[in-house]
């Protein structure tokens, strides 16, 4: 079996986060924060030292600006609703998933106003384009890092020093790129950044959060939950200071005890080292794809139907500018009957359709259909990745 689907989840993971989660489960299973019994202590202290990790992995001064959830979807929303007002202008791009275009069309319906700045039909974005997009009430650009469509990585430097200059806010949704491409909040210029442990960040699924930079007035800012945090117990409002503000109920202590170790590995290999192995995996896999030539059936199938023959491989064909996901198409074939041949088939796992982000669709040109995606990981070496471009030239030639 081969795994491509890590842009949805990664899979394996690496060794000790299962041991990290079970040593949770085993020996400390009590509540952080909350009792002051040795056992409590220490859940608090893997908590502790999970919210460490996560700020030394983006460069956070503050660990206690690491809020935790249980995904990057709860990070968005918390970071959109905490702050956008009915009156107050918002800069997207149509790269974006639906953690993000959701809240933002709901925010749209309350009186925020929205604009969507359009990529290019290989997925990238013209910071010029959003520093055209502002108005005297924009408060807010959110941007996805790296497209979990085409892989594309948005210039999130380039727009956070236009953001500076204009005295935004910059939250960046990082799920595609947290752990698996160099992130710096101080140089990249970020005040919220959305992230979850799930995909290269190693950890397990129920994981995930934000990160609340200084810039962000935490007075005005409205958690999306309220309620027990285990800290000033004598009153009966909210805490107004982080975490405690924005992690209401019992938090998924193991699965932060293995988003904990996952973050370690990744600081131990080091992202620079992630990053190299993953981008040989990708110009690998997108030249061999480019290199399918197409023949037989799929060919009389394609020209019938008016379609480019062979595959069309989406996105901008430079693996130095995306992330180790590629979308591609077979002529002739939904993107459906390419998944299933090729996990039925051939052993591979990868992902078909729409991945919860049509507008991105919309922008390369695959709307309704999607596209097949091949989503890479550390985890993955050149022999699977050439194993697999021998099943899709198999299935391009007809099986
Ligand atoms: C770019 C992007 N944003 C947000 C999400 C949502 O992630 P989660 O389901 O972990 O909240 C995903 C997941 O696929 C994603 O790829």
């Amino acid at each position: 079996m081969i795994y491509f689907d890590n842009a949805a989840t990664s899979w394996p993971k690496p060794p000790g986060v299962t041991e990290a989660m079970v040593r949770f489960m085993e020996e400390v299973g009590a509540n952080p924060g909350r009792s002051g019994h040795r056992l409590s202590v220490e859940a608090g202290r893997i908590v502790y030292e999970a919210r460490e990790a996560v700020a030394e992995l983006f460069n956070v001064e503050d660990p206690l600006r690491i809020v935790f959830g249980y995904n990057v979807t709860e990070g968005l929303n918390l970071a959109l609703r905490g702050i956008l007002q009915p009156g107050d202008h918002v800069i997207t791009s149509s790269m974006e998933h639906n953690s993000v275009m959701r809240p933002l069309r709901a925010l749209e319906r309350e009186g925020v106003e929205l604009t969507v700045v359009a990529c290019s039909a290989e997925g990238f974005l013209d910071p010029a384009h959003v520093e055209a997009a502002i108005r005297p009430n924009t408060v807010m650009v959110v941007l996805n890092h790296g497209s979990n469509v085409v892989g594309s990585l948005l210039p999130v430097a380039e727009v956070g020093r236009i953001c500076r200059q204009h005295d935004l806010l910059l939250l960046m949704d990082t799920a595609q790129t947290a752990g698996a491409y160099p992130i710096d909040v101080e140089a990249d210029h970020i005040d919220l950044l959305g992230f979850t442990g799930h995909k290269a960040l190693c950890g397990p699924m129920g994981t995930g959060g934000l990160y609340i930079g200084p810039r962000v007035d935490l007075e005005r800012f409205e958690p999306l939950k309220r309620g027990g945090t285990g800290s000033r117990s004598e009153l009966e409002e909210q805490p107004d200071f982080l975490p405690d503000m924005c992690e209401s109920g019992t938090l998924n202590a193991v699965g932060l005890a293995g988003l904990g170790a996952g973050v370690r590995f990744v600081l131990e290999q080091r992202v620079e080292k992630i990053r190299r192995h993953e981008e040989e995996l990708m110009a690998q896999l997108i030249e061999g794809l480019k290199a399918i030539p197409s023949t037989g059936l799929r060919r009389a199938q394609s020209s019938r139907s008016g379609r480019r023959s062979g595959v069309t491989v989406y996105g901008g064909h430079d693996a130095t500018r995306q992330t180790a996901t590629v979308s591609f198409n077979v002529a002739g074939l939904e993107p459906s009957e390419v998944g299933l041949q090729l996990d039925e088939e051939y052993g591979i796992l990868c992902r078909v359709g729409l991945h919860c982000a049509p507008l991105a669709h919309k922008t390369i040109g695959t709307f309704p259909t999607g596209t097949v995606r091949f989503g890479l990981s550390y985890f993955n070496s050149g022999e699977e990745v050439e194993v697999a471009l021998r099943a899709v030239r198999e299935i391009v030639n007809g099986g």
